[in-house]
């Protein structure tokens, strides 16, 4: 049976061939999050606790910081911003990654939450996993430990819940 927010994004979901770029079938949840039901809907399914207990929530460039901030208010955690390269001061931590088009880097700033600290990384999509996996490995590096890992919509086809090793994963709907 649906939950209630993959009854909302199943419906709400805009797809759009050949974006960015030839041969990319984009996955537009900008209408899902602009409903304000399955916004609410979406928060309280990642906020609450499929694989046991979170300490903070972090959110990742750019759409995962909108869930990131909502789940931290509604579950009284705090919010760690996971960026993309050189957006951030201070001391940092940085990975680099594939994207199903293109590669990046992420970086998340040290000493910000006490070690052992349990994180919930959240963000909108799960394609081929290379964001994740990136801050997966930073969340780890900075001392923390990875909770579990929450998305609206995981592409399948992808395969990137393969590239997170036996991190518990959480997606809304599945494609
Ligand atoms: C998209 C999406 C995820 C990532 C998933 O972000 O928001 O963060 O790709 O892809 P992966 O599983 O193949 O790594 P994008 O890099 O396009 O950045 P943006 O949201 O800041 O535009």
């Amino acid at each position: 049976m649906k939950t209630p927010a993959a009854t909302h994004v199943h419906t709400l979901l805009a797809s759009y061939p050949d974006f960015p770029q030839p041969g990319i079938l984009f996955q537009d949840l900008n209408p899902v999050f602009a409903n304000a039901a399955a916004f609410r809907s979406i928060i309280d399914e990642l906020s609450d606790q499929h694989f046991g207990q979170f300490d903070a929530v972090a959110g990742i460039e750019a759409r995962g910081f909108l869930l990131a901030a909502a789940v931290g208010y509604a579950a009284n955690v705090p919010v760690l911003a996971v960026r993309k390269g050189g957006k951030l001061p201070g001391t940092v931590l940085a990975e680099e990654y594939d994207l199903e088009y293109g590669s990046a880097r992420l970086e998340l700033e040290i000493g910000q939450l006490e070690p052992g600290t349990r994180v919930l990384v959240v963000d909108d999509v799960l394609a081929t996993g290379g964001t994740i996996a990136a801050t997966a490995r930073l969340i780890e590096r900075a001392g923390y430990r990875l909770s579990g890992v929450g998305v609206v919509l995981e592409l399948t086809g992808l395969e990137g819940r393969s590239r997170l090793g036996d991190s518990a994963v959480h997606a809304i709907i599945s494609i």
